[in-house]
């Protein structure tokens, strides 16, 4: 059940006004989490949610499955499709972002000389995940460089589509990139590539809540994405959308009986249903997370954890001397900051801050660098900012 029981004005920039949120989750006293972009943290009234379902799982199982399960996930994926501007027949649960993306890449059909185009900014596991799939298939997983500055949504539209060939069958893009945090123009480019007919696939597991997402409308082909995020979902919650145009393409790399029996599967989507027995209590906990994220209010979450993530980037641009890839002004940036480092070798700064002041905060080689990406959630602080930067003055000075 939701805590907040009333939706009011908070200013973004006080502590002040956000404080009491913080006792909404289970939070380490001994440590400051600032990388809620990489796993994110469930506040309680999800945690509790998830049990609840969990005990209903435990004390009868055939019950749950056979009578409970099938109209529960229903009602939570149409929770889910709602939230993200889809409907359930275009949708299906899955464990997370790399599960969906595994999905696709096991369906869609690559054959000898085909190119699959990515770029330098995808995940390192997407990045795996393709080239496996090209290995299979004797296509090309071609990588494209991006500019090293992102100057203009134009710019990196355009270099996607420089990179796309008469051979290409599908891009690979993020809604928002991992480390490098930047929000893609994904719209255009999903344009871009449907006037070439060329299929998208969007990795958006940092969309669902750090966006305003309309999937349907951005007509891409797949897109994939994780709930444990910026949502606060449990972890083990994604879901994959997939255009009506490949639905008889794709199926679940596990087989199963797809509905329980005595039902049998008759759409794409519902042989994802059953896909042997398992624990569905994180997609079912799925709309409390939503119910918690707009019970604060979607459009205060965000005025709010972009003003933090804005305070800790002018404050560790101040310090490094460096800037952003791109101009959070111009939109490039929103729940997280990625500051690159001075010039060195940082390999060892990640695990200094944890060993020596108990910040969580990823510390990320790029090309010919390092960068921290620093990530605000509500539960976060100008506090915990202000004691990184301490911490990092003493370490990198
Ligand atoms: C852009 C991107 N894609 C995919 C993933 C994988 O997400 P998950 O581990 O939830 O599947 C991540 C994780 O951080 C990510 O940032």
């Amino acid at each position: 059940m939701n805590q907040i029981s009333e939706k009011r004005y908070r200013d973004p920039s006080s502590d002040q006004d956000w404080h009491d949120l913080a006792a909404q989750w289970r939070l380490r006293s001994d440590s400051i989490y600032l990388n809620h972009g990489s796993f994110g943290l469930q506040p309680n009234c999800v945690r509790y949610a998830r049990r609840g379902w969990i005990d209903r799982l435990d004390e009868q199982p055939m019950d749950f499955y056979l009578r409970q399960m099938e109209s529960a996930m229903l009602e939570a994926r149409v929770s889910v499709a709602e939230f993200v501007g889809t409907s359930t027949d275009r949708l299906v649960f899955v464990d997370n972002a790399t599960y969906g993306m595994n999905v696709v890449a096991h369906s869609f059909v690559l054959r000898a000389g085909d190119e699959v185009l990515i770029n330098d900014h995808e995940y390192g596991a997407v990045h795996r995940i393709w080239q496996r799939a090209c290995d299979r298939n004797g296509a090309k997983l071609v990588s494209l460089t991006l500019p090293e500055r992102f100057e203009s949504q134009d710019q990196i539209v355009d270099a996607l589509v420089a990179g796309a060939t008469d051979r290409t069958r599908l891009l690979i893009v993020s809604h928002i990139t991992s480390a490098t945090a930047l929000i893609m123009p994904i719209k255009q480019i999903c344009d871009a590539f449907a006037k070439r007919e060329i299929a998208v696939c969007v990795d958006g597991p940092h969309a669902p809540a750090q966006v305003e997402l309309s999937i349907d409308e951005l007509n891409c082909d797949f897109y994939t994405a994780s709930l444990h995020k910026w949502l606060c979902g449990v972890l083990g919650s994604g879901f994959l959308y997939v255009n009506p145009k490949w639905h008889s393409v794709i199926q679940p790399p596990i087989k199963s009986w797809g509905r329980l029996l005595p039902a049998v599967p008759e759409t794409w989507d519902e042989e994802f249903t059953w896909i042997g027995s398992r624990d569905p209590s994180p997609f079912l906990s799925a709309p409390a997370a939503i119910e918690f994220m707009e019970g604060i209010g979607l459009a205060a979450f965000r005025d709010r954890s972009r003003w933090l993530a804005n305070y800790a980037e002018e404050r560790l641009t101040e310090l490094l001397g460096t800037t952003p890839i791109g101009n959070r002004s111009e939109g490039w940036y929103g729940s997280m900051t990625h500051v690159p480092l001075p010039p060195g070798d940082w390999s060892s700064l990640q695990s200094q801050l944890w060993e020596q002041i108990a910040i969580e905060v990823p510390i990320i080689s790029g090309k010919n660098n390092w960068n921290i990406r620093v990530s605000s959630h509500l539960y976060n602080n100008t506090t915990q900012v202000d004691t990184l930067i301490k911490a990092l003055y003493r370490l990198t000075s």
